[in-house]
Order: C-alpha cells, then sequence, then structure tokens
C-alpha cells in the first residue's frame, strides 16, 4: 500500500512561522515579535464579544451584514463589494485560489510578506520577488517581472518586516502600468499607523478600476488578533468570484460583533496610533544612539539592522534578547539574516529594550 501524498509543490512550501510567545525559564515574557496592539484592544470590543455568549449555538450571518454595514459607512464604500474573511490571511488565499492556476505567476516584494506566497504556491502557482533596494518596493522592478502568465502583484503597503510605504504616486504608476487583466492586490494590515499626508490607502483606484483589490485587518490598529478578522474591497465582479468559494461561516459571531464595537472607538483608535507614533521616534532615536542602523519604519515595528560581526550579529542579539524576556523576530526567514523585526512596545518594554541591546553591543 502506498501512503497518501500530497499534491505537487505543498511539501516543497515553508510553513509560516509566528512570532515567538514563549521563552524558556522566563514567566511573563514581553512579546514583541507579532506586531500585535500592546495596548490591548478597545474596551467596547471586549463588551460586545462577552454580550455575544448567549449565541454561540448559532452559525453566523454568512454575509457578516453588521460588519458589512458598519466597515461601508465608515470608509463610504459600497457594502456590496466587500468580502469579510478570518483575517486578511484568508482574503490572500482566497486570491490565490481563484485567480492562479498551475503555471501562473505571483508577483511580490522580496522582502514581501510570508502568507501571500504560501497560498501561491498551494495553487500551483510560482511566485516571482521584485528586489527591493532599501528596502522599499520599487515598481520599475516588479513590472520587470511581469509576463503573460503573471496574474497577482501583492504589496503590503506599509511594508512587513521592513516597514516602509509605497507612496501614493507611486501606488497610482504600478497601477496605471500593469496590464488590466493582473490584479494589484493593496495590503493595508498597517494602514493606520502610516499617517503621511500623501499615502494613499487605494480605496479610489479600487472604485475606478476593475483590476485593484484593498485588503484591511482588525488585528493591529483594533488589537483583535485573537478573533481573526479580516477584509477586501475591490470590484463586483471579483468579489463575486471570491464569494463562490468562501466558506460561508467563515467570520464567527463574537469575533463581528467585537469588531463592529472597535470600529466605533475613536478614542482607542487614536490613543493607538498617538502609541506608535511616539515610541516609534524614541525607539529608532535611542537604537541609532547605539549605532544600529533602523529602516525608518511608517508601520506598528521597526526593522533594525546588525553587523555581521561574531558576538554582535542578530541571531546572537535575539537569544541575548530572549534570555531576558525579551521576544523579537529574527527575520532571516524573510531574506533579511542581519535584522530584527521589533513591534513598538509599551513603554516599560520599550526602555527595557534599548537597555538589554545596550548590555548587548557591549559586551566583550
Ligand atoms: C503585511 C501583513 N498583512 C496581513 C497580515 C495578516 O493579518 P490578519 O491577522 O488579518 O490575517 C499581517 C499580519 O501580521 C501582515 O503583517
Amino acid at each position: 500500500m502506498t501512503a497518501p501524498t500530497p499534491k505537487d509543490g505543498i511539501l516543497g512550501i515553508e510553513a509560516y512561522v509566528p512570532g515567538k510567545s514563549k521563552v524558556e525559564g522566563v514567566e511573563n515574557p514581553v512579546k514583541l515579535s507579532a506586531n500585535e496592539n500592546v495596548l490591548g484592544c478597545s474596551p467596547l470590543a471586549m463588551e460586545a464579544f462577552a454580550a455575544a455568549a448567549p449565541r454561540l449555538a448559532a452559525y453566523p450571518d454568512p454575509r457578516a451584514t453588521v460588519l458589512r454595514q458598519a466597515v461601508a459607512a465608515k470608509f463610504n464604500l459600497e457594502p456590496e463589494r466587500l468580502i469579510f474573511c478570518c483575517g486578511s490571511d484568508e482574503v490572500f488565499q482566497i486570491l490565490n485560489q481563484t485567480f492562479l492556476s498551475p503555471g501562473d505567476n505571483m508577483i511580490q516584494g522580496e522582502f514581501g510578506f510570508a502568507a501571500f506566497a504560501i497560498g501561491a504556491y498551494a495553487a500551483g502557482g510560482e511566485v516571482r520577488f521584485a528586489k527591493e533596494p532599501n528596502y522599499r518596493i520599487d515598481v520599475d522592478e516588479i513590472l520587470a517581472l511581469v509576463d503573460e502568465r503573471t496574474k497577482l502583484v501583492f504589496v503590503a503597503n506599509p511594508g512587513n518586516p521592513t516597514g516602509t510605504i509605497l507612496e501614493g504616486a507611486e501606488v497610482r504608476r504600478l497601477a496605471d502600468s500593469l496590464p488590466e487583466n493582473i490584479i494589484l492586490v493593496l495590503d493595508g494590515a498597517y494602514r493606520e499607523f502610516a499617517t503621511d499626508p500623501d499615502f494613499d490607502d487605494g480605496f479610489d483606484l479600487a472604485r475606478e478600476r476593475g483590476n485593484v483589490v484593498v485588503t484591511r485587518t482588525f488585528s493591529k490598529l483594533h488589537g483583535l488578533a485573537a478573533l481573526r478578522v479580516g477584509w477586501g474591497y475591490a470590484p463586483s465582479p471579483i468579489i463575486a468570484a471570491m464569494d463562490r468559494i468562501r466558506l460561508p461561516f467563515n467570520v464567527n459571531i463574537p469575533a463581528m460583533e467585537a469588531a463592529v464595537a472597535a470600529l466605533g472607538d475613536d478614542d482607542f483608535q487614536r490613543r493607538t496610533v498617538e502609541h506608535v507614533e511616539q515610541w516609534r521616534a524614541w525607539l529608532t532615536q535611542q537604537l541609532g544612539g547605539l549605532g544600529l542602523e533602523v529602516t525608518p519604519s511608517r508601520a506598528n515595528f521597526v526593522l533594525v539592522h546588525f553587523p555581521k560581526t561574531p558576538g554582535r550579529t542578530a541571531a546572537e542579539a535575539e537569544s541575548f534578547l530572549a534570555s531576558r524576556g525579551l521576544l523579537v523576530r529574527y527575520v532571516a526567514n524573510y531574506g533579511l539574516p542581519d535584522a530584527l523585526r521589533i513591534t513598538i512596545g509599551l513603554e516599560d518594554g520599550n526602555r527595557a529594550l534599548v537597555a538589554a541591546l545596550s548590555a548587548f553591543l557591549a559586551r566583550r
């Protein structure tokens, strides 16, 4: 008898590696490895989640109507052009499944978010990685990889793990330059932390064109990562195709209720953005003061570069920080073996991080 074998390509896929949340011998480590909201979530979201408890026996509304209405109203979008999913990860997965056939290709930045590629490989597609000079998405590098089998281009804006943005004019140039049969996905998971006036979140592009999709999440700004709620805004034919394979009950009732409440809590959202802006600037300046290069970030984390000198490397820094209860993300699997990605923490965590890195770099 032969054992069941996964279809071609599956065993070649590297599974997603989540940020560490535990370290041997440390009771309550400070988790700065998953870009979660360190302020938690809105108290209104917690109340709404708890209030949904008596409804656990019911299947959720497959159209996510209450959430659809709330998102449409908040962002001034047409409700029928929205899709709601189990995190924005599921939106990417469905896009890959819907539009990529074996032999087709998808393009993303060389340091692009790992979840984009997993779905593309699972669909039998090829993934092409566009160079990111200075850790930034480069429109011409993407365009140079396009051919007649290209179906999707994924751009996280701001990027993860780089934290850099593609300016509004460049987003538009990319959309203008891509053939109309190729879908441009603009993943705005960290969008709210990019407060630059010329940032373009892509909603107008998605409204005007037949081939632009914008995705957003409740996991970052709203601090609801545990509940897995993400959404996409896209032209109607794209939504209609995706809805055919979206599993019907993919957003559960407590998650939906909490998300609606979170969307209405402007005060919590404002406090989150202010916290990130204040401590991002502080961390960038302090780490720079230690002689480390920090890529200027527009997200709720920073990418910090380490020397290759033995004793000073990113891998050794990660272990040293972990031994002091500070968990950060080593990003070698993103093609960045000399860097760490560090979530902007609470004041105590940020200060402890700088002190620990200072001690690390002072070791003989
Ligand atoms: C760039 C980027 N996009 C999307 C996501 C996924 O978010 P969600 O929790 O909505 O699946 C993340 C999560 O870390 C991310 O970093």
